[in-house]
C-alpha cells in the first residue's frame, strides 16, 4: 500500500471522526454518500452544521465555506432573514397540492427580475428544470434531440450527461444529445446547419460552472441564439449557477432573449428547488387547459422553499452582487500572489463571485482537460487542513456574509495550504 502523503496524513490526523463514520455510511450508501460531487479520497468530511460563512465537521473543526453548497448558499448558512421566513412558513404547514401565496410571491420576484421570463413553473432541482425544458422543447417542436456544449452541465439526467462528461459516462441508449464547442459559435452553427431539423432545443450556460468557470463573449450567445432560431429550435439559458451574477441573471449582460431559462440553487434559499421560466407562449405548453404535458411534483412550490427563496432573492441586490464581485477579485488576487511567491504554477478563471483555480500556467479550456490532478488534490486536502472547505475541482465561491477581513483570512490559510503543497511536491521529487 502506498504511504499516505504528509498532506493526506495530516488530513487523516485532523479528521478521525469523519474517517470512523465512513464504514457506517458505506454500509447503507454507495461510497457512503448520496451525491457524487462531494466525494473525494481518502474520504470526505462529515459536516454537522453551518453558520454564516462557516461549517463545522464531526470533529468540531471549523472551515470557511467556499463551496456554498455549490453556489446555492449565496448568503451563507442560517442567514437570519431566510431562517425567519422559512420558520414562519414551517409553522403554517409544509406542503399541500393547492397553490400557495408564496409561489406567487417568488414567481413575481423572478418575473420582475429576468426580462425574458413571463411565466414560471417551480420544481425541486436544477436537474428537473432541465428535464422539463427538454420535454417542453420536444413537444413544442416535435423533434427528438438537444444540442449542448461539450463539458456543459445541466444536471444529472442522462440526456445531459453525455455532454458533461464528454460521452465518457453516457448512459447506453441515449443518442439524442448533440455536442458543440463552448465559445465557438461556428461549431454550434455547423451542427444546427446539418442536424437542425432534429434539434428541439439548444442549451447553454452563461458560465460553465462544473466545466471550470468558463465563459464566452456576448456575441457567442447571440450567434447561437440566432442559429437556434433559424433552425426552429428553442434557445435555453441555464442560470442555475449564473443567476447570482446579475439582478436579472447573467443573461442580462449577454444581449439574448432565451425562450426558456432554467433556475435553481439560490432561488430556494438553501432548500431544494428548481424552476423553468420563459416566454408565456412557450410556457403555455405547461398549461393543462391546452397541453397534454403533465408537469407535476409533490413538493413543487412548497411554502417553505418559496418563503426561503424569496428572502434569498430579495437580499441579492445589485449592491450585493457588486460586493461579491469585488470580494471574488480580492480572493483571486491573493491566491495568484501567494502562488507566485511560492513559485507554484497557477492560473484562475473568475466570473464575479465564481472562481476556479488551476495549478497550471494557463487554465485549460475545461476542467476535464486539466492535468494538474496531483497538485489540485494536495491543495484541496491541505486547504481543509487549514480550515478551508471548497469543491475538490478547485471551484471557490464567496458569499454575501463574507467581508474583506474574511477574504484576507481565507487567503492567509490558502497561502499556508499552498506552502504545504510545495513541500509535498519537493518531498516527492
Ligand atoms: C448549470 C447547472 N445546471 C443544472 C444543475 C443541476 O441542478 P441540481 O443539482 O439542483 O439538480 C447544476 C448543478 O450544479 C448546474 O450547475
Amino acid at each position: 500500500m502506498a504511504t499516505p502523503s504528509s498532506v493526506e496524513q495530516r488530513y487523516r490526523d485532523l479528521t478521525p471522526g469523519s474517517a470512523s463514520i465512513g464504514p457506517r455510511a458505506e454500509r447503507v450508501m454507495p461510497a457512503g454518500d448520496t451525491r457524487a460531487a462531494g466525494y473525494h479520497l481518502p474520504y470526505p468530511l462529515t459536516l454537522t452544521h453551518g453558520r454564516g460563512a462557516q461549517v463545522w465537521d464531526v470533529d468540531g473543526r471549523c472551515y470557511w465555506d467556499l463551496a456554498g453548497n455549490y453556489t446555492a448558499l449565496v448568503h451563507g448558512h442560517a442567514y437570519p432573514p431566510i431562517v425567519e421566513a422559512a420558520t414562519a412558513a414551517i409553522l403554517g404547514g409544509t406542503a399541500w397540492p393547492a397553490r400557495n401565496p408564496g409561489q406567487i410571491d417568488l414567481a413575481e420576484l423572478l418575473v420582475d427580475r429576468v426580462r425574458s421570463i413571463e411565466h414560471i413553473r417551480f420544481c425541486n432541482s436544477g436537474t428537473e428544470a432541465g428535464m422539463l425544458a427538454a420535454v417542453v422543447a420536444r413537444v413544442a417542436t416535435g423533434r427528438p434531440d438537444i444540442l449542448m456544449a461539450r463539458f456543459g452541465y445541466h444536471g444529472s439526467h442522462e440526456l445531459f450527461e453525455h455532454g458533461s462528461f464528454d460521452g465518457r459516462l453516457a448512459v447506453p441508449g441515449n443518442d439524442h444529445t448533440l455536442l458543440a464547442e463552448y465559445g465557438n459559435a461556428e461549431s454550434f452553427e455547423k451542427v444546427l446547419d446539418e442536424h437542425g431539423h432534429r434539434v428541439a432545443a439548444v442549451f447553454l450556460e452563461p458560465v460553465m460552472g462544473a466545466g471550470g468557470v468558463v465563459t464566452a463573449p456576448p456575441e457567442f450567445f447571440q450567434r447561437v441564439q440566432a442559429a437556434a432560431r433559424r433552425a426552429g429550435a428553442l434557445f435555453v439559458i441555464d442560470e442555475v449557477i449564473a443567476f447570482r451574477l446579475g439582478v436579472g441573471g447573467a443573461q442580462e449582460a449577454l444581449g439574448v432573449e432565451p425562450d426558456l431559462t432554467m433556475l435553481g440553487k439560490l432561488i430556494g434559499g438553501g432548500f431544494p428547488v428548481g424552476a423553468l421560466g420563459g416566454r408565456a407562449d412557450v410556457m403555455s405548453w405547461l398549461d393543462p387547459r391546452r397541453s397534454r404535458i403533465f408537469h407535476s411534483g409533490t413538493f413543487n412550490g412548497n411554502p417553505v422553499t418559496m418563503a426561503a427563496g424569496a428572502a434569498s432573492v430579495r437580499h441579492l441586490s445589485a449592491e450585493q452582487i457588486a460586493r461579491l464581485d469585488a470580494l471574488g477579485g480580492r480572493l483571486a488576487d491573493h491566491l495568484a500572489a501567494s502562488a507566485r511567491n511560492l513559485g507554484l504554477p497557477f492560473s484562475a478563471r473568475r466570473v464575479g463571485s465564481l472562481l476556479n483555480v488551476y495549478f497550471l500556467p494557463t487554465a485549460p479550456p475545461a476542467n476535464l482537460l486539466r492535468d494538474d490532478h496531483q497538485l489540485m488534490r494536495a491543495f484541496h486536502l491541505a486547504g481543509m487542513n487549514h480550515g478551508l472547505y471548497f469543491a475538490s475541482r478547485g471551484m471557490l465561491v464567496v458569499s454575501t456574509v463574507m467581508d474583506e477581513a474574511s477574504i484576507d483570512d481565507i487567503a492567509e490559510r490558502a497561502a499556508e495550504a499552498m506552502a504545504d503543497v510545495v513541500a509535498e511536491a519537493a518531498r516527492r521529487s
